[in-house]
């Protein structure tokens, strides 16, 4: 299997917006309030949020097969001098078809590319939804380690959900 990653642009924007659908339909409960606020956008405002991205230090990696789009992974941060060492991870989802084929893995070694190649930036961190176990388990295998939970953090469907914080040093 053939999976190509590239820096997603305004042109990626409809195809993006249907995997972050797909991905709130399915897991509603581990998608959090960045993707949300894309989710929110629609169709109309989706490439507008996407254009702004770069100034607000954010970065979008797609894993194509074949040409279509089957897993995303953002990465973001503060451009502010105090700030700028620490960057979260967020909105990673893989494709139901394409999950446990190292897609996932392929985009977070893209992530820690980019770390590598800004060399301020020298944490990686994260939140995961605590029931989440596949998730949290895929963390831990590439070095992330849980420095906190936040309680109650989530709520959708009636219930709330805790999170946990991991970080790595990149
Ligand atoms: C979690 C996720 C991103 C992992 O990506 P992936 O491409 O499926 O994972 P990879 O094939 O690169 O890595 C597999 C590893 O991930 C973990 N993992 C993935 N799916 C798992 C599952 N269903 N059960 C247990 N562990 C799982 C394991 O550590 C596994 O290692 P192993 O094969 O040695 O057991 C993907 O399953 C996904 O998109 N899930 C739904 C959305 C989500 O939870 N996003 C994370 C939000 S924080």
């Amino acid at each position: 299997m053939k999976i190509n990653v590239v820096e997603l642009n305004s042109e990626n924007a409809q195809e993006y917006l249907e995997l972050r659908k797909v991905s709130e339909i399915e897991l509603p409960q581990y998608v959090g309030p960045s993707a949300e606020r894309e989710l929110m956008s629609g169709n109309e405002g989706i490439a507008k949020i996407i254009s702004s991205y770069a100034l607000e230090g954010t970065i979008l990696f797609g894993a194509f097969s074949e040409e279509k789009l089957v897993g995303v992974i953002a990465v973001s941060r503060r451009l502010s001098p105090k700030f700028k060492h620490r960057a979260f991870i967020w909105g990673m989802y893989i494709s139901n078809k394409f999950r446990q084929l190292k897609v996932g893995a392929l985009l977070l070694s893209h992530v820690k590319n980019w770390a590598g190649n800004h060399p301020e930036v020298n944490v990686l961190w994260l939140q995961v939804t605590e029931s989440n176990t596949p998730a949290i388990s895929f963390y831990k295998k590439h070095g992330f380690e849980t420095y906190g939970t936040e309680p109650q953090s989530l709520f959708t469907q009636g219930e709330y959900h805790n999170t946990h914080y991991m970080q790595i040093n990149a």
